[in-house]
């Protein structure tokens, strides 16, 4: 049998060097790492068990009876990380360009139905010139295979994205799918049509990387959820994210051992400055309610007026969403609108509770917003929390003005817990702008006009620009001192911790897209 067990051996090795010797030193010319690399860094050591080693693609048409390669230019397979299981697949660049065939697209969809089976992530590492060419229409149908399983897959188990080299046509719309897609800086783009096409089509002359790089979609499109300096970042922000999330969709997500100490936070009674309308980073009242750098931005550069993220408390994994007063006052646009939309649905499909941070002065006026849709954008966040059955919890630091405190996680809308520091105002709209309206006959018969408003603003801010209109209706149920935020939000997540709260049976809802 020796000669059977050579053969074997002889076909691991071919295997392993994919595309050959020469196509690896292109890749890694170009910066890049080979997919077998990238899945050494990624996964435990030596847990990685690969799924399809010999498959090979079935076209015969423009030479490629006579081009083959052991794996058809992907690797899959499951291993852990952290010690959890995970399926991943890795395109490899060096065969055919990563292009995807209808047996490569067969080896991604087996480990997604593995994955599905057995409730763990999915990752992908995308570097791939996109469907084979030379295989024309089997080709697409393997994608929308994938795109088909990337849906069901949806909300059952996380689904995490990497895009590390090319990744253009029909190849976006997995990611797309996606839970999380990651991209790392100056190596991969995406995009629907390249350059070429674009000049051709709108006249627009722009490179690969101003339309579709790593900067463009973590800042301008929101595309990508992470922009990664290096392979290595993109490698290590991928743990990260698992690190919060649970297994599936049925599972909890880890907790970290938590010793508790003295959990008063003295910092946080001097962040509010007296000025109402004075910034503040609402970064470091995050930084402060959570354990001690576990906070974990997502779409760190995009629609930075709200602020998304993981991170944990008292060790247990907690989703945030917050106004953020230092950029646009914290007002809630189109952009911020969806990308917290988006934040909370993934939390509550994966148990992962809420911590809402609130300090919003209102919608964004404006034609460009409402041509936009902003009524049809803001209602997904209302939605989102509407819908979600987590446990959820809101602390009003500063204002909470108009339409935005109901959509903002507020009690009506199935918040379990509403907190207000004393700082808080609570109200239709700012005092000004109330006043000016509501006493606008008696401000311009006044004798002194300016005074008169001034005074009116004066009751108004008197009676409304504070938390106890609110908290005497039990809208708020407690307003408390900033420095006890912390040991208060560790005890309530605590006692929701059973939480069971049923949505009515439905197909499914109609969420405004
Ligand atoms: N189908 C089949 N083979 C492909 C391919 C595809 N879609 N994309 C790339 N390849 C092959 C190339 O023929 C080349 O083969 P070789 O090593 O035998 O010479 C290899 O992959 C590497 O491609 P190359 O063009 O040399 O790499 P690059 O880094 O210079 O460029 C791309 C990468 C992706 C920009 C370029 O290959 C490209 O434009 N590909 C086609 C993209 C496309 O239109 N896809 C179909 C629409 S979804």
């Amino acid at each position: 049998n020796q000669s059977k067990f050579d053969e074997l051996a002889k076909k691991n090795t071919e295997a392993l060097l994919g595309g050959g010797e020469k196509r690896i030193e292109v890749q890694h010319k170009k910066g890049k790492l080979t997919a077998r690399e990238r899945i050494t860094l990624l996964l435990d050591e030596g847990s990685f068990e690969e799924i399809g080693k010999f498959v090979m693609h079935r076209c015969k048409d423009f030479g490629l009876d006579k081009e083959y390669y052991l794996g058809d230019g992907v690797i899959t397979g499951y291993g852990t990380v952290n010690g959890r299981l995970v399926y991943v697949f890795a395109q490899d660049f060096t065969v055919f360009g990563g292009a995807l065939s209808e047996s490569h697209a067969e080896k991604i969809c087996k480990i997604m139905d593995l994955a599905m089976k057995n409730g763990a992530p999915i990752i992908g590492l995308n570097d791939s010139g996109g469907a084979r060419i030379q295989e024309g229409v089997t080709s697409l149908a393997g994608y929308a295979d994938i795109f088909y399983k990337n849906t069901l897959a949806s909300g059952v188990i996380p689904q995490i994205s990497a895009i590390m080299g090319p990744c253009a046509g029909g190849a976006v719309y997995s990611p797309a799918i996606t839970d999380f897609v990651l991209m790392v800086e100056n190596t991969s783009y995406m995009f629907v049509t390249g350059p070429n096409v674009v000049r051709t089509v709108t006249h627009e002359v722009v490179t690969s990387e101003e339309l579709g790089g790593a900067s463009t979609h973590s800042t301008k499109s929101g595309v990508t959820h992470f922009s990664c300096a290096n392979e290595v970042t993109c490698i290590n922000n991928i743990k990260k994210i698992l690190s919060f999330v649970p297994q599936n969709c049925e599972d909890q997500a880890p907790s970290l051992p938590y010793e508790f100490g003295d959990e008063g936070r003295k910092a946080l009674d001097s962040i509010i400055p007296e000025n109402p309308n004075q910034p503040y980073d609402i970064k470091e009242v995050i930084e402060h309610i959570t354990d001690a750098d576990s906070f974990f931005e997502v779409h760190q550069n995009y629609a930075e007026n709200i602020v998304v993220g993981f991170a944990r408390l008292a060790g247990r994994s907690i989703g945030i969403v917050a106004n953020q007063p230092a950029v646009m006052a914290g007002v809630l646009d189109i952009q911020a609108s969806q990308k917290a939309a988006r934040f909370v649905r993934f939390c509550d499909c994966f148990n992962i509770p809420l911590l809402v941070l609130e300090d919003v002065p209102g919608f964004m006026p404006g034609t460009n917003q409402e041509w936009g849709g902003i009524i049809t954008h803001g209602a997904k966040l209302l939605y989102a929390f509407c819908e979600a059955t987590v446990p959820r919890i809101t602390v009003i630091t500063r204002k909470a003005y108009g339409g935005a405190y109901d959509v903002m996680n507020s009690k009506h809308i199935g918040a379990d817990m509403n907190y207000a520091w004393p700082t808080a105002e609570i109200a239709v709209m700012g005092a000004k702008g109330a006043a000016e309206i509501i006493f606008k006959r008696e401000i311009s018969e006044a004798e002194n006009p300016v005074e008169k408003l001034q005074e009116k603003v004066d009751d108004y801010t008197e009676k409304f620009a504070n938390p106890y209109r609110a908290a005497h209706r039990g809208y708020i149920d407690e307003v408390i001192q900033p420095s006890e935020t912390r040991q208060k939000l560790i005890r309530a997540f605590k006692m929701l911790e059973n939480k069971v709260a049923n949505l009515p049976r439905k197909k499914h809802g109609n969420i405004p897209l």
